[in-house]
């Protein structure tokens, strides 16, 4: 099924997890990696604009995620939660949401801003336009470094969140004995 039901997740919001996920956590790694390597690595500036590339593309993905969300409600939480855990789950895929627009639309702003107006093509094709306004703050580097350290911190804290994530996600599996990580997986059978 495309949609979902309310005991598994459907197609689009499986493909659309897994997709977003697999990218997030590259990043994360190349991110480090990339930001890392010295000025004259000649691979830096290829990897800048594969991570500005993917980075956009979760951003738009994100988008039509939130927009599936909206008119296709997930499936509700099993019956034998407490309080505090539907509250601790609720609250941390809020927060994903707004990490997974915030990250990258904070690396946009970080890029627009920069004094160095190195454009960015999106995996070759077309180049992305700088964010309204940015390129004309007074006080172009400090802008930039602010923002930086803005996308810096709120990458960690995905990556934070990935882990509590996961384990809460092994815990439902191995530990309460219950469909919420099935339900989140392709080819699997819940009832
Ligand atoms: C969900 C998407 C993204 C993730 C998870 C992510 C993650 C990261 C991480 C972990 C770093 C290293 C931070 C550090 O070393 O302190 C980084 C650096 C960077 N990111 Fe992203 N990023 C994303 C999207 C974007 C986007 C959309 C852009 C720009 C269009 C961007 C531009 C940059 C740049 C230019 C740097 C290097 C900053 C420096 O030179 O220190 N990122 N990113
Ligand atoms: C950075 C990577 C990831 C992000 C941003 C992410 C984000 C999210 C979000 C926002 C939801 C809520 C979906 C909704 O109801 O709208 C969700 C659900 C879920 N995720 Fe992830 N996820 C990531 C990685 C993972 C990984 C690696 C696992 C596997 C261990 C996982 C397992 C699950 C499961 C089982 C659910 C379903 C929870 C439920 O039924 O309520 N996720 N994820």
């Amino acid at each position: 099924m495309l949609t979902n039901s309310d005991k598994r997740y459907g197609t689009v919001a499986v493909t659309l997890h897994w997709l977003i996920a697999a990218a997030i956590i590259f990043m994360l790694g190349l991110g480090l990696y990339m930001s890392d390597l010295p000025l004259n690595d000649a691979s830096k500036f290829p990897l800048y604009q594969l991570h500005k590339s993917i980075g956009l593309t979760i951003l738009t993905l994100s988008v039509i995620r939130l927009g599936w969300r909206a008119f296709n409600r997930p499936p509700p939480l099993p019956a034998h939660m407490p309080g505090w855990e539907r509250l601790a789950a609720h609250a941390s895929h809020a927060l994903f949401y707004i990490l997974m627009i915030g990250v990258p639309l904070a690396g946009w702003a970080m890029v627009s801003s920069s004094p160095w107006n190195i454009p960015t093509i999106w995996f070759g094709q077309f180049q992305i336009p700088p964010l309204p306004g940015l390129a004309e703050v007074a006080d172009r580097a400090a802008t930039e470094s602010a923002l930086k350290d803005l996308h810096s911190t709120l990458a960690f804290s995905m990556g934070g969140l990935l882990i509590l994530h996961v384990g809460a996600a092994l815990k439902h599996h191995f530990w309460d004995r219950d469909s919420v990580l099935l339900r989140m997986l392709p080819f699997t059978d819940v009832d």
